[in-house]
C-alpha cells in the first residue's frame, strides 16, 4: 500500500489531536501536529518579549525555529531547541498568542517550508488549519473535523485539567469563539475546509468511530493510487 499524506484540518476542540493521533498509530503513520509549531513560535516570541502583534520579528522566530518532535508512548513531546515544550504550549495564554501569530503572512511563509519538509515522502498524518488547502494541497485524503461549539468547549476543558490547567467553561467558550473567528477571517489561508476535503462532524461520535471512519477512507486511496 501506498504511504500516503493524510490532512486532518478543523477548529480548535473538534478532537483533531487525539483522531490525528490515533489515525496515525492505527496506520502506522508519523504524525505532524502543525498547532504546535505555532504554539511554539508563540511561546519563544513571548518569552523574547516580542509582541504576537510584530509580525516581522515572529516572522524571524519562526526562521530560526529549531523544533523536533518525539512520541513518548501515546505522548506526543514537542521539543524546542531540546527543551521539552509540550505544557508550555498549550496554556490558554499561549493559544491565544499562536492564533494571533498565525495571522501574520510573513509568519506563515516561514513555516511552509518546514512543514513540507517535516511531512516529506508521506506516511504522515498532518494536522492543522490549512494542512489540505495550503501546505499539502495535493494530499491523498483529506478531511475536516468539526463539533458544535459547546462541545468542543467541553473537551477543551477536560483536555487541559488533564494536563493541570484548571479553566472555566464559559471562559473556554468565548475565546473557542473568539479563536474560530480569527482563525477562519484572517486574509492568508483561513480556515476553510479544502474543496476534496470529507467533512467530519464528531459531535456526537466516539473517538473510535471517527478514527475508524477516517482510517477506512485513507486505506481505500492508499490502494486506489
Ligand atoms: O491546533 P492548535 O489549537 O494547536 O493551533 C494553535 C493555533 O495555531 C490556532 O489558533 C491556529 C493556528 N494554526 C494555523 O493557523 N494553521 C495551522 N495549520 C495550525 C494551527
Amino acid at each position: 500500500m501506498k504511504q500516503v499524506v493524510v490532512t486532518i484540518d478543523g477548529p480548535a476542540g473538534a478532537g483533531k489531536s487525539s483522531v490525528a493521533k490515533n489515525l496515525a498509530r492505527r496506520l502506522g503513520y508519523r504524525l505532524l501536529d502543525t498547532g504546535a509549531i505555532y504554539r511554539a513560535v508563540a511561546l519563544v516570541a513571548k518569552r523574547a518579549g516580542t509582541p504576537w502583534t510584530d509580525g516581522a520579528a515572529c516572522a524571524r522566530i519562526a526562521r530560526e525555529l529549531d523544533i523536533s518532535y518525539d512520541f513518548v508512548g501515546d505522548k506526543n513531546h514537542v521539543f524546542v531547541a531540546g527543551e521539552d515544550v509540550s505544557v508550555a504550549i498549550r496554556t490558554p495564554e499561549v493559544s491565544q498568542g499562536a492564533s494571533q501569530v498565525s495571522a501574520h503572512a510573513e509568519v506563515r511563509a516561514a513555516l511552509l517550508e518546514l512543514q513540507r519538509r517535516l511531512g516529506a515522502g508521506g506516511g504522515v498524518v498532518v494536522e492543522g488549519r490549512d494542512t489540505g488547502t495550503v501546505v499539502f494541497p495535493s494530499a491523498e485524503a483529506k478531511f475536516f473535523l468539526t463539533a458544535n461549539d459547546e462541545e468542543r468547549a467541553r473537551r477543551r476543558v477536560a483536555e487541559l485539567a488533564a494536563s493541570g490547567n484548571q479553566v472555566d467553561f464559559e471562559l473556554t467558550l468565548r475565546e473557542i469563539r473568539e479563536r474560530d473567528e480569527r482563525d477562519s477571517t484572517r486574509d492568508v489561508a483561513p480556515m476553510v475546509p479544502a474543496a476534496d476535503a470529507v467533512i467530519v462532524d464528531s459531535s456526537t461520535q466516539t473517538l473510535d468511530q471517527v478514527t475508524e471512519s477516517l482510517a477506512a477512507l485513507v486505506e481505500e486511496r492508499s490502494q486506489a493510487r
